[in-house]
């Protein structure tokens, strides 16, 4: 079965290995990438998105989004994971491409109503973009075919804050409304993207694999690396936003539940993603609200990595 899916990304070195995958997978027609401001500025994630397509010498149109939260002020990009360029402070070559007219919100309304019932919108960044296309076209959710978030803890814990995940906490009154719309969508979060260590081993094959693009995945990886090892004390990084591709693909890698979601938008919790799982009864229908989703709260670590490895070492 082929995934068309819109690619909602702020590369990024977790995006932009990610982006590898969807532009290289034969299972995967990627429709477009539309940008947000997250890990980068909106412009250095548009730059790099037009720049990861040229490397793979794929035309693939790209809409700018999101260059602040919805409602909160905006934190500065988080230089010393990504690099300030997104791509751990490597040399880059000049795009020579240029996103398109629409803005993001435009491009995933125009993309999904063309083909009802068909788009996957994958989003892997701050939820800004699937926001204000809902806002535009609040029957969206009855045409779009599945909604992949990378985002979000439910008992591992946060990655920016004690207990957010930093796509959540960057825009929590959007990923509220995103998490809460009635339509299907996965959580892919921490509880399962921490289980995941993509070890040098395995990054050398993924180098070994690739051509112009890996370069770039290297560099970007050695850097990412660094903050992981000194952070975390692992050696190796969590591939967040490849696991919500992996997800689509291979959904038996990973253990969910079913249940409500609903995010924290301010005080010193904002960003925090609670779920109420479908079976249980709490004092009342506070944290029931919209129709149940689907969260990862487990996955076959070893298994996902050897998918990803797999998917960016193609033999020919
Ligand atoms: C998420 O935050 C970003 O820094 C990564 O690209 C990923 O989407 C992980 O918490
Ligand atoms: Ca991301």
């Amino acid at each position: 079965m082929t995934h068309s899916i819109i690619f909602d990304t702020d590369p990024g070195v977790d995006d932009a290995q990610a982006i590898a995958i969807a532009l290289a997978h034969p299972e995967i027609e990627l429709l477009g990438m539309t940008t947000t401001f997250g890990n980068v500025t909106i412009e250095v994630a548009t730059s790099n998105a037009l720049l990861l397509a040229e490397l793979a010498e794929q035309r693939i149109p790209v809409a700018q989004g999101a260059a602040e939260p919805m409602v909160k002020k905006k934190n500065p990009p988080p230089g010393h994971i990504h690099g300030d360029n997104g791509l751990g402070n490597m040399a880059l070559p000049e795009t020579t491409t240029h996103a398109v007219e629409q803005s993001a919100p435009q491009f995933i309304v125009e993309q999904v109503n063309a083909r009802p019932g068909e788009v996957v919108l994958v989003a892997v960044g701050p939820l800004g973009n699937l926001a204000a296309a809902l806002q535009l076209d609040p029957t969206l959710p009855q045409k779009v075919k599945q909604v992949v978030v990378m985002g979000g803890s439910i008992r591992e814990g946060g990655n920016v804050t004690p207990v957010a995940e930093a796509n959540m906490f960057n825009d929590p009154h959007a990923a509220a409304k995103v998490l809460q719309a009635d339509w299907p969508l996965t959580l892919v979060g921490l509880d399962a993207t921490h289980r995941c260590v993509l070890d040098p081993a395995s990054m050398k094959k993924i180098v070994a694999g690739q051509e112009k693009l890996g370069r770039v995945l290297e560099e970007s990886y050695a850097f990412y690396r660094r903050f992981y090892q000194k952070a975390q004390g692992i050696d190796g990084c969590c591939p967040h936003d490849s696991c919500a591709l992996v997800w689509l693909l291979r959904p038996d890698l990973f253990t969910t539940r079913q249940g409500y979601l609903s995010v924290i938008t301010e005080g010193l919790a904002e960003g925090q993603t609670l779920l109420s799982p479908l079976e249980r009864e709490f004092v009342d229908a506070r944290w029931s609200i919209g129709t149940p989703k689907q969260v990862c709260l487990d996955a076959n670590g070893p298994a996902v990595i050897d998918w990803i490895v797999e998917a960016l070492t193609p033999t020919e």
